[in-house]
Order: structure tokens, then C-alpha cells, then sequence
């Protein structure tokens, strides 16, 4: 058969390979090199097991008896003999109110990285995307990145205050929130930090872990402009927005007015009310701008004439320039993509057509176009964009590709619609420096080794 009409089968990625035991030891140490050590260490386990069992699959596959495939001339006793679901009666409706994924999909889930926080209130859950299809990440593995732990805040007792340069301040109940006009926007959220521990160099083995500060929901909620309205904002005058979460962390933010016209004060999220971990009851959705503005548990907007320089404004979410001075504002997530499958950790198994899957965003709007190349830069081939395409939102894209079972490296480069280009690390590194935690939007590489690993790699 030829490599183009063979499909290649992908090895999940190791998701889970850190003991617990080692997991406790990094914490309670968590310094930085010893923890890079020790993913390179556990993670060189992890894939040595993962390329074993390969070729146990391959061996298998040679003898025409994989999962994939029967014994030549007896047919495949999974088609032909009855199976248990066939022959007995299934759960009844209603077993779980409340659906679940089954039980084979148990390793799909958010993670923390190990010794990333020293403590998991102030700290951050990664989103598996390298097993996730389309663009809608469920809500139950939405990324969430607390800075004071997270709470599930009784609707009734939850409130909303606008005040400021307003002719009258405004204190909404939840129920008089849900009563006004309410749009659906789909749109990606991305944590500042995403990609944030690659500024220097290799240190995370998956993409749950490189790229995994990013999800993408349909969310529900009334305009802000409807709400300023109602309030008699002054808007001559009102310059700027604060928003301000009802947690301990006090997470306040200042968002420019220019901003305003595509905000949601948002109680939805993928169809139901927003999860805890992600501000139920309310939380402001600010398309395109970084996740720390989208400020969980909301309880107050406030208009004012000038920027607050807030201590997570000053102190955190500011950009170290390689002069020396911190870059403020920076709140536009810039064109950025990654390829989810084949990605870090997994395993190809076999020569032959592989659908190379990602995702693809931009701050400023629609993605415009994305390139893959599979030797590291040197060819560039366009990928296709699935639909929907939409400004401020993921894109999902797909290149068919034969992979002759030599060494490569998988890249993605996005352009959207303002023509901006997603910068090579190299690029990024000569303006930015490397002493950056956030805003790293540069072209992520994979490399496959001729034995099918891929694993993590960064070329100019
Ligand atoms: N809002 C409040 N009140 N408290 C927080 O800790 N974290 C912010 C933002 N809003 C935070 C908050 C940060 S840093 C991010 S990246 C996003 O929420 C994460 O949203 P998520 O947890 O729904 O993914």
C-alpha cells in the first residue's frame, strides 16, 4: 500500500506521567531548574514507554493482528461476534442527570504543572487541547487560573455595582441582569502567561502545558453599552473602565473604553451558567484582550477620566523589555497558533498520511490564513480553515501530510486579517528579549524523531 493511502495512528501524548509522589517532592521544592530536570527526566521515561509500546504495535501490525486490523482470512472478532452492548440491556435515561464523558476518556483532563506555583489556590489548570476537536473547549476542561482560589457564589446574594461618571450608580441583582438584552458571541480567552515558560528555552514537554492557558466558548451575557446606558454614563468624559472581581485576590483591571462595543457582562457559557472556577454567577468577557481582564465573579464597573495602575496592572502582567523597563498595557493577545496533534509527548506510528490538526487566533480579529511547514521553516504549504472563522476566536485548520519516517519538524504560522504575521521565536527573542513571562506568540515546533516521538523544540 503507499504511504499516501495508509493512514498513520497517533500516540496520545503522556499526559499523566508524573508520579504523584515526585509531583508532592517538586512542589514543596519547586525551583525552577530542578523542576526542568526533572520533566526532561520523566518525560524521557514517559516516551521511551509510549515508543515501546509502539512497537509492540507495530510488531502487532506486522502480523496483521492490531486493534485496527484481523487475522488475515478469519475476520475481526470485534465485527463479527456479538458484543456485550449488543446483548444486554443499557442504563436508563436520566442515570446521570448530569452527563459525563465515559470512563475511556479518563485521561482527558486539566493539569497542573508541577512545581509552575508554590500554592494551587494562586495557581493554574491547563486545558488538554491536543485532545480536543473543533474550536469549542467543553466547560468542564475550560483552562482556569485563579490568584485567590476559586468560588461558587450564591446568585442571590450576588451583585453587580456601576458607578463612576455615571449620572446615577446602578446595583443589579443577577435576576434584573438576566432580564435585559442578551447576545451569544463565540470567542477564544487566553491567559497573558500562555506560552509564558518558553521565553528562554525548552521547559514543558506537551502543548497542554506550552499552550494550554487557552479555551474558546460561546458566552452569554447584556452588552456593556447597555448597561453605561442605563446608567447615564458620561462618556466624554469616561475614558476608561474598572472592572472588579469579588474574590480576595481584589483582581481589578482598567480597561480603555475603545475596548467597550464588544463587551459582555456574561452570565453563559457554552449554553448553561458559567462553571465556578470561571466567575459564576458574572464575568466580564473582553474579546481579544488578554484572560486576566476578563475579570471572574464581577461585582462592580467603574467609569473613570484615567488608567488605575492597579497592583495586577504594575506589579504582574507587564512586559520585562530587554533594556530593562516594564511594558504596561499590553493587553492585545497578537496572532498566534499552534499544531495540537502531531504534538509534544505523542507518538507516530508508522510512515504514512497523517492529518496535521491546530488552532490559530488573533486579538485583532479574523485569521487570514495558515501556513504549515514540516521541515522547520525552510517550505511553508497553506493549510485549510475550517469553518467558522470568526474575529476573536479560534480557527481550527488541517493539512493532509505523508510522513516518509524520517526526521521533521511541525510548524504553524498564522496571518490575520490585519496582515500581521506570527513571528518566528528568533524574531520575537530580538525585540522582547528573554526575561518575559507574557505575550509569547511565537511559532511553536515539534519535532519527530525517525522513531515517530515528537517532542518540544524551539529553532530560529
Ligand atoms: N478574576 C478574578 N476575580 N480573580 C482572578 O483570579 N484571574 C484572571 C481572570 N479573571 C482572575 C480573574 C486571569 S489571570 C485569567 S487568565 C482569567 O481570569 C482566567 O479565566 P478562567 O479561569 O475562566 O480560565
Amino acid at each position: 500500500m503507499p504511504d499516501h493511502a495508509r493512514p498513520g495512528r497517533v500516540l496520545r501524548a503522556p499526559e499523566g506521567f508524573i508520579p504523584a509522589s515526585l509531583q508532592q517532592q517538586i512542589t514543596r521544592h519547586g525551583l525552577d531548574d530542578a523542576r526542568r530536570a526533572f520533566l526532561r527526566r520523566s518525560f524521557a521515561g514517559a516516551t521511551a514507554a509510549a515508543v515501546a509500546a509502539a512497537g509492540l504495535a507495530r510488531g502487532a501490525h506486522a502480523a496483521g493482528n492490531t486493534e485496527a486490523a484481523a487475522t488475515p482470512g478469519e475476520g475481526d472478532p470485534a465485527i463479527l461476534t456479538p458484543q456485550p452492548w449488543a446483548t444486554s440491556l443499557g442504563q436508563p435515561v436520566a442515570a446521570r442527570p448530569y452527563g459525563q464523558p465515559s470512563q475511556y476518556e479518563q485521561n482527558l483532563v486539566r493539569r497542573e504543572s508541577p512545581g509552575l506555583t508554590r500554592v494551587a489556590a494562586a495557581s493554574v489548570a491547563f486545558a488538554p487541547l491536543q485532545g480536543l476537536f473543533g474550536i469549542i473547549t467543553p466547560n468542564g476542561l475550560h483552562f482556569e487560573r485563579h490568584h485567590q482560589g476559586w468560588q461558587d457564589i450564591d446568585p442571590a446574594r450576588h451583585r453587580l455595582m456601576v458607578n463612576g461618571l455615571v449620572r446615577e450608580a446602578r446595583v443589579y441583582t443577577m435576576d434584573a441582569l438576566m432580564r435585559l438584552p442578551a447576545v451569544s458571541r463565540i470567542h477564544f480567552i487566553e491567559c497573558g502567561a500562555n506560552t509564558g515558560m518558553e521565553w528562554g528555552n525548552v521547559a514543558v514537554p506537551t502543548m497542554q502545558y506550552t499552550h494550554g492557558m487557552l479555551s474558546c466558548c460561546e458566552f452569554t451575557g447584556v452588552p456593556l453599552k447597555v448597561l453605561l446606558e442605563d446608567a447615564g454614563a458620561d462618556l466624554r468624559r469616561g475614558r476608561y473602565l474598572l472592572a472588579e472581581g469579588g474574590d480576595g485576590s481584589s483582581m481589578t483591571r482598567t480597561i480603555p473604553m475603545e475596548l467597550a462595543d464588544e463587551i459582555l457582562v456574561a452570565w453563559g457559557m457554552n449554553g448553561e451558567m458559567l462553571r465556578p472556577e470561571n466567575g459564576y454567577p458574572l464575568r466580564l468577557v473582553v474579546p481579544g484582550v488578554q484572560g486576566v481582564s476578563w475579570v471572574k465573579w464581577l461585582r462592580r464597573l467603574k467609569l473613570g477620566d484615567q488608567p488605575w495602575n492597579t497592583k495586577d496592572e504594575t506589579v504582574h502582567y507587564v512586559d520585562m523589555m530587554p533594556d530593562g523597563m516594564q511594558r504596561q498595557y499590553t493587553s492585545i493577545q497578537e496572532c498566534k497558533s499552534v499544531i495540537t496533534t502531531p504534538s509534544g509527548g505523542q507518538v507516530l506510528v508508522g510512515r504514512g498520511f497523517y492529518n496535521v490538526s491546530g488552532l490559530a487566533w488573533s486579538g485583532r480579529g479574523r485569521i487570514r490564513r495558515v501556513d504549515v511547514s514540516t521541515d522547520g521553516g525552510r517550505n511553508w504549504r497553506t493549510a485549510r480553515l475550517e469553518t467558522p472563522v470568526l474575529s476573536k476566536c479560534l480557527t481550527r485548520f488541517n493539512l493532509d501530510w505523508v510522513w516518509d519516517g524520517g526526521p521533521a519538524i511541525l510548524q504553524s504560522r498564522a496571518i490575520d486579517e490585519t496582515g500581521y504575521v506570527q513571528p518566528k521565536m528568533a524574531q520575537l527573542r530580538a525585540v522582547r528579549g528573554k526575561r518575559s513571562i507574557y505575550h509569547n506568540n511565537a511559532i511553536q515546533s515539534w519535532q519527530v524523531a525517525p522513531g515517530g516521538e515528537v517532542s518540544n523544540v524551539q529553532v530560529d
